[in-house]
């Protein structure tokens, strides 16, 4: 193997220096202008997010999970009501629907994509109905970067009259036969949490939508309840603003998003290209494009500690995203899960781990990642591959 790079799992440094001195300079004229909340960046940088992914409107908000509440809070979901969603998936997918008094009914994932699966969704909606709830909402999550199979499932949401929410943390960009995550659903969120594809230097989220009553709706929701001005309270609402900081940091990381997704795909082409055969490698559907927010390959489940360590050893990172699945967590275990159980999240959750994944990977650390990997894996080559 060549010699060791320092390896960062997200190298948010290099993207740093990528930008240069427009990134400092953005930061520095809202601490000299003092418009620290709801400066004007704000609006700029919303307006630049919506037209990236065809949105009419995008409300800034103080973080991905606000933004999911807020669009429960909008629809008036609560205590009696039933949002369908993935467990395998970040906790906030499932935790606002908690939050809110209503329940959480899990569903099955597609066990190529590791996102919601269409054909599991009736089987989720049966469930609720057994449990007494009124299925109002369906929270589908872009997992790993990858759009979910929006065909199907809106046209479930439009059959059985629930308001699609899609939480696109992690898939804000990705393409879906030419349509764009964050233009796909009745709302969609996501979060600018540093790690995201497209992220902040702190907190930050944002909702997406193409109705006019519900954009004005949230954003009085996010301030307060506000009515025609400040002091104008007119419903009960919270602060979730998008503070101008981090606007002016989004602004200048969106001007350079659609070239960290284009060099996204040749660090993930490079990876798959070499490791194909040798351990399971991610699937993008046809003409769909990943914002690539984790490469994730599978490892049989007994080996997956040994190969993390052995990588570790190797100074390569490796995180896994999840290792359980939110029906099996403390909190959520009571809530319904859709049909027969869900033996794909189950399994997938003891199989799949991420490998580092950032747009400024150059191509001698892929390589010494790949054989990082292909050495650890290379003396049970035959049982390693799931
Ligand atoms: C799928 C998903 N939904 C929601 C969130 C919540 O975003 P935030 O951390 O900004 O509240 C995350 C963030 O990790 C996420 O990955």
């Amino acid at each position: 193997m060549s010699e060791r790079p320092t390896i960062e799992f997200i190298d948010l440094k290099a993207q740093r220096q990528h930008i240069g001195q427009a990134m400092e300079d953005a930061i520095l004229k809202v601490v000299h202008d003092g418009n620290y909340i709801l400066g004007s960046q704000v609006g700029e940088f919303e307006a630049g997010l919506a037209a990236f992914c065809g949105a009419k409107h995008a409300i800034g908000v103080a973080n991905g999970t606000d933004a999911l509440i807020l669009v429960l809070e909008a629809l008036g979901i609560g205590p009696g009501d039933a949002v369908i969603c993935p467990s395998f998936t970040f906790a906030a997918t499932a935790e606002v629907v908690a939050w809110m008094g209503a329940t959480p009914v899990f569903a099955e994932i597609d066990e190529a994509t590791y996102n919601i699966d269409p054909k599991g969704l009736a089987a989720a909606l049966d469930t609720a109905r057994k449990h007494g709830l009124k299925p109002r909402a369906l929270i589908t999550v872009d997992l790993f970067g990858q759009a979910c199979d929006y065909d199907p499932i809106e046209a479930f949401c439009k059959h059985n009259d629930l308001v699609l929410i899609a939480d696109s943390a992690q898939g804000y960009g990705a393409r879906y036969k030419g349509r764009v995550a964050g233009g796909i659903g009745d709302f969609a969120t996501t979060s600018f949490f540093p790690a995201k594809p497209l992220g902040c230097y702190g907190d930050g989220g944002a909702i997406l939508t193409n109705s006019d009553a519900h954009a004005e709706l949230l954003r009085s929701l996010r301030f307060h309840g506000k009515g025609s001005y400040k002091y104008d309270n007119i419903r009960v609402g919270v602060n979730s603003r998008l503070d101008t900081i981090q606007a002016a940091v989004l602004i200048e990381k969106l001007k350079v998003f659609a070239e960290e997704i284009a060099k996204r795909q040749l660090v993930a082409q490079r990876y798959t290209e070499a490791l194909q055969g040798l351990v399971r490698t991610p699937d993008v559907m046809p003409d769909c494009v990943s914002t690539w927010a984790q490469y994730t390959i599978r490892v049989d489940a007994e080996r997956r500690d040994a190969f993390q360590d052995a990588l570790k050893a190797k100074g390569v990172p490796t995180t896994v995203y999840y290792p359980k699945p939110l029906h099996q967590q403390t909190a959520y275990k009571h809530f319904p899960v859709a049909g027969n159980g869900l033996p794909i999240s189950e399994r997938v959750a003891r199989e799949v781990v991420s490998l580092p994944m950032h747009p400024y990977l150059d191509e001698a650390t892929q390589d010494y990642i790949i054989a990082a990997v292909c050495e650890v894996l290379a003396p049970a080559r035959e049982s390693a591959v799931v």
